[in-house]
């Protein structure tokens, strides 16, 4: 939190009054000059991976990990809309839970040597615990067990690097112009049916390298989905779990237990990822209808089923309408 400082003018004050609370070396972060706020206008927000040691380098955020071309996924961030938005009275009754069990709050007494400027109600959940930039709220590595309050108008939420072991329903309850939810590297293993499944614009569901032994229910409206990295058997996704996500162009979920491919895969599908499972066998026509020699899927550029068991020579007639064929054992 105390590292997103110098990014708000609006919460500076609050920050400092928390510094004593953070240890030295991520002080020292703190304290190392940054570029003033025209120099945010150039970098592109969305676009960077945080990682526990680039951290503190809120400047060095160009290496994005992905490879792909999200085109119109990537979202446009206003950072010129750093001025607090209206008070919504919404969210002031909310406070309170916000702020119990903040694990970086200022020690009583401890308020800083700058007093504390008048700060919007809306503002405060994130300047104790995140920041709201614009319309994304920003929770990396906050130590946070479970999610704060979220101001109704949030697109985006990072949430990285947390401890957060379960999802409730009231988590994201009536945010209704949420895009993405980027839950990485917490601890999350119950996640309530109603918790994602109603939110209508949600894009981007990410939850890698979490504890998950069954995927949640999903929006339709959902773009990308990454719960690479958990626990998930194949009994752990609903039968047909993707059918009805006629967006959906990203499905990571390698490194986990599923045994077999999950289908029907929607047509918008450009990249399924189920490398480092345990596939043993597929179908002929989990990629291609076998019925339709004439069938190409364009879209499905990028499949990857290295570090299965599943050895594709066996099934020479399944990818005839790939542009590609699939990564995995050929032999
Ligand atoms: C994989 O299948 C092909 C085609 O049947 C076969 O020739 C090859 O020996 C198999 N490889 C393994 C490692 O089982």
């Amino acid at each position: 939190m105390a590292l997103m400082c110098p990014l708000g003018w609006l919460v500076a004050s609050l920050c400092l009054g928390t510094l004593w609370a953070v240890p030295a070396k991520e002080r020292r972060k703190v304290e190392k000059p940054k570029a003033d706020l025209t120099l945010y206008e150039n970098l592109d927000l969305e676009n960077y991976d945080l990682t526990v040691d680039n951290y503190g380098d809120i400047l060095d955020l160009g290496n994005y990990e992905e490879l792909y071309d999200y085109g119109d996924l990537v979202p446009k961030i206003e950072v010129g809309t750093l001025a607090p938005r209206p008070k919504d009275p919404k969210t002031l009754p909310e406070l309170g839970e916000t702020t119990a069990g903040t694990p970086k709050l200022p020690p009583p007494g401890g308020a800083g040597p700058v007093p504390p400027a008048p700060i919007p109600g809306q503002a405060l959940p994130c300047c104790l615990l995140c920041l709201c930039l614009g319309s994304s709220v920003y929770c990396d590595d906050a130590e946070l067990e479970q999610l704060p309050a979220l101001p109704p108008h949030t697109e985006y939420l990072y949430g990285r690097f947390n401890r957060i072991a379960a999802v409730r329903a009231r988590d994201f309850a009536g945010l209704e112009k949420l895009k993405r939810i980027d839950l990485s590297s917490n601890s999350i293993r119950r996640v309530e049916a109603d918790a994602f499944r109603l939110l209508p614009s949600l894009q981007e569901l990410l939850l890698p390298r979490n504890r998950l032994g069954a995927l949640p229910e999903l929006p339709r409206s959902l773009r990308r989905l990454d719960a690479s990295g958990n626990r998930i058997p194949s009994a752990g996704l609903r039968p047909e779990a993707f059918r009805d996500l006629k967006q959906l162009q990203f499905l990571h979920l390698s490194d986990n237990q599923l045994d077999f491919i999950p289908v029907p895969l929607p047509e918008s599908l450009r990249s399924l990822h189920l490398q480092n499972n345990n596939i043993r066998t597929m179908h002929e026509d989990t990629f291609c209808d076998s019925q339709d020699q004439g069938q190409i899927r364009r879209a499905l550029e990028d499949i990857r089923l290295d570090g299965n068991p599943i050895n594709l020579s066996l099934f020479p007639n399944a990818f005839f309408c790939l542009p590609r064929l699939p990564t995995g054992r050929f032999s």
